[in-house]
Order: C-alpha cells, then sequence, then structure tokens
C-alpha cells in the first residue's frame, strides 16, 4: 500500500533526514538524537498543562497531545518527536477497563487470567475499531503539520507488555502469571497474543496513515522472558503486529550526478527496543525489525556484536547519569558515541525513558553537544 503523497516521507519533507537516513542504515552528517519519554513530565510546559487532567483524556485529546509531543521539540531540538499516547491506549479504545494511575501505572479492572476470559475480550471489528483511532489520526496529522521536516516517530506496545497488563492486572516485577499462562495454557495465550498483535498493530498503522515517518515497538517487559519462551512465544505475535505497518511503502525520488532522477522503494522504518533484552536482540531484529533499540545494560559495541554488525542501532545513554555531574554524563555520552560507531548507523537515545526528575536543560546540552560533537 502505497503512503499518500502528502505523507512526509512521499512528499520527501521528511525522507532525507538524519533520522530516516540512519534508521535505513546510512550514516547522516552528524549522530541524530531524541530521548524516550521526552515528552512529559521532566517539562514545566507539561506540568503546566497537565493540572486537572487524566492522562489518558489527554492522550484522546488531539489538540493536547499534540501540543505535549512538540513541546520537547521546541525546547531541545530533538532530532524527532515520539508521539504523545501510551501503550494502553488502543485497549481503551476498544472498551478494556483500563486507567494510568500517577506513580504506578496502567492499572486494569479486571486481570485475564484463563481461557474464558481471554474469549471474554471484545471481538474485533476492523471497521469499529478504525473509528475509535479517529483521535489518534487527529492528533497525528495536527502535529506532523506543525513538525515540518522534523519527522514524528509514532510507537505501540508490543503484544508481550501488552499481555502482560492484561493478565497481572496492573504492574509486576516478574509477570509470573503471564509466563505461567503461556505455558499453561499455550492455547490461550496464542489467542490473547493475536488479539494484542491486532489491536497494538492497528493503533500503529493509524499513526503511520496520519503522518508518522518512523514506527517504534516498546517491547518494556520482553526482558522478563527466556530466549526460548521469547521466541515460541512472544516473537511471532511482535511480527503480526508489526506486520500492520510493514506494507506501507513510499517511493524516493533521488536525483544523480547525470539529473537522471532515480527511484527507489521503501518501507516505513520500525525500530524495535525492549528492557533488559541483551539476550534476545537477534530474535528481536528477525521479527522485522529494521533498527534495534538497546537498553543501557549492554554497552552498543557489544550490541552490534550480538546483532552481526548489518543493524542500525538505537541507545543508550545510562538515565542515572542525567543527574550526574556534566563532566561524567558528558564522557558517558562519547563512550555510547565511540562505541555506536561500529554499528552500520546510530541514533542516540537513552537505554530507557527520561527519569521524571531530570533537568530539561541537562537533555538540551546533550543535543547541542552530539550535534557539535557527534559527526557521523
Ligand atoms: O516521550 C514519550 O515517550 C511520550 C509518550 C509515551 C508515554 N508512554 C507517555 C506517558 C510513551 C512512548 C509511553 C510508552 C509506555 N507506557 C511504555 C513503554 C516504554 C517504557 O517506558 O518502557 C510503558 C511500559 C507504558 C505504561 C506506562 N504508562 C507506565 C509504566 C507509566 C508510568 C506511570 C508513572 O506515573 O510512573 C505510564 C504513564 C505515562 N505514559 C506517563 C507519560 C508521560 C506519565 C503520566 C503522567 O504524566 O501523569
Amino acid at each position: 500500500v502505497n503512503l499518500d503523497a502528502q505523507h512526509p516521507l512521499a512528499s520527501g519533507l521528511t525522507a532525507g533526514s538524519r533520522l530516516i537516513r540512519a534508521y535505513q542504515g546510512t550514516r547522516p552528517d552528524v549522530t541524530p538524537v531524541w530521548f524516550m519519554r521526552q515528552a512529559g513530565r521532566s517539562l514545566p510546559e507539561y506540568r503546566e498543562l497537565r493540572v486537572g487532567t487524566r492522562m489518558l483524556d489527554v492522550c484522546l485529546d488531539p489538540e493536547l497531545a499534540s501540543e505535549i509531543t512538540l513541546q520537547p521539540v521546541r525546547r531541545h531540538g530533538v532530532d524527532a518527536g515520539i508521539f504523545f499516547s501510551d501503550i494502553v491506549v488502543p485497549l481503551k479504545l476498544v472498551g478494556v477497563d483500563v486507567e494510568i494511575v500517577a506513580g504506578k501505572g496502567p492499572v486494569l479492572g479486571t486481570a485475564t487470567r484463563t481461557a474464558k476470559d481471554v474469549a471474554a475480550l471484545t471481538a474485533l471489528d476492523p471497521a469499529i475499531l478504525d473509528d475509535a483511532l479517529a483521535p489518534i489520526s487527529e492528533a497525528v496529522a495536527r502535529t506532523v503539520a506543525r513538525l515540518g521536516d522534523t519527522p514524528l516517530i509514532g510507537f505501540a506496545g508490543a503484544p508481550f507488555t501488552l499481555a502482560a497488563y492484561l493478565v497481572e492486572g496492573g504492574p509486576s516485577k516478574d509477570h509470573i502469571h503471564a509466563r505461567t499462562l503461556m505455558h499453561a495454557d499455550p492455547e490461550a495465550w496464542a489467542a490473547l497474543m493475536a488479539w494484542t498483535a491486532e489491536v497494538t498493530g492497528r493503533f500503529l498503522r493509524a499513526q503511520v496513515l496520519a503522518g508518522a515517518s518512523a514506527a517504534q515497538l516498546f517491547d518494556s517487559w520482553a526482558g522478563a522472558l527466556s530466549l526460548e519462551d521469547y521466541a515460541r512465544y512472544v516473537a511471532p505475535a511482535s511480527a503480526l503486529a508489526i506486520s500492520h505497518v510493514r506494507d506501507l511503502t513510499y517511493l524516493e525520488r533521488t536525483e544523480d550526478e547525470a539529473a537522471d532522477p532515480t527511484e527507489i522503494r521503501r518501507n516505513v522504518p520500525v525500530v524495535h527496543f525492549g528492557v533488559g533484552t541483551g539476550e534476545l536482540l537477534k530474535e528481536m531484529h528477525t521479527i522485522g525489525a529494521d533498527v534495534v533499540g538497546v537498553d543501557y545494560r549492554i554497552p552498543l559495541d557489544e550490541a552490534n556484536r550480538r546483532l552481526g554488525g548489518v543493524v542500525p542501532i538505537q541507545g543508550n545513554i545510562d538515565p542515572a547519569l542525567l543527574a550526574a555531574p556534566w563532566p561524567v554524563l558528558e564522557a558517558h555520552v562519547l563512550d555510547v558515541l565511540e562505541r555506536g560507531r561500529l554499528a552500520p548507523a546510530h541514533v542516540l537515545n537513552l537505554g530507557h525513558g527520561v527519569p521524571p526528575e531530570t533537568d530539561p536543560d541537562v537533555l538540551t546540552r546533550i543535543v547541542d553537544f552530539v550535534h557539535e560533537h557527534g559527526a557521523a
């Protein structure tokens, strides 16, 4: 399926940006940089806007979601916006009883623990789902109209991370009920994963169709799994989720020296990120991702080695060091850039989200520093 001619990738607006070049595996002039959770509580302008509102209501208000997405782009000059939403938004849109509790995370009204619970999940009528996603498409459209040539990254939770919330009923350290279910009732587990893959895949597709130039799948809790369980019970569903955007393409026109335009058909780049997933990196690439996001637990040169030296990587400043004195942080950023040089391309990011208490000026300083010193 061709993206609309007005889409920022198809129109050429973002196709040549540093971020998209790097995601496609070529090194741009300088290393691009953005931060997971750049939109949110580290910004005073965000906290001001959020007074008296509920997180999920904000996510479904196109004007607010768009404004919050733009705040860190304006302030820090990052190379990408990440759409302001949450991984549980599509669950809410299909009628799951879920709220986001401050300081805790998503909390479900009921836990989905048995085959009967799984069977009781809403039947997914594609037409109804598309209607439900209208506020998301609207928020993305407004955002890309304001971002100009800065690409917007759309995102979704991976099926396992969403299933973990559904089965546990809320945040959990070891996801023990989810891990029990996959072995105790593999059929119910497969049905649950197929359901979450469809819900989250359509959420991601809506964002790309509305103008996002890249897509990131967050499998925040996959690090709780063994490689064997990941490959068998999780990876197929993640591949299914990504398949919802894998068919979306655009034509890129490049003028060569003889002024002979050549056309290349390109896919929308997909990034796959997980926490504590050093042992799973290769599998996480194999599901059909173009780029692998690396958390702060393994250095990028080692991640690159595990990926065979052929995959663009994203990461992996340790968020803890954002509060360290600048010379300590600067040395760490230089080390991350240095190790990232071994990969085909590198997008600088954190190894997980921005902690809420982060001084936003530190993030701006990193962006300036990387743009000055991060010659690719
Ligand atoms: O810049 C961005 O990344 C903004 C968009 C974004 C949010 N959540 C906004 C948010 C993204 C990409 C997410 C993804 C998300 N949500 C993940 C995957 C990434 C990760 O961190 O591993 C997960 C696991 C969730 C579920 C979730 N939502 C958690 C664990 C929390 C934190 C709860 C808390 O208060 O500590 C949320 C809430 C949430 N999502 C907030 C924001 C800005 C905080 C709510 C607030 O501002 O009141």
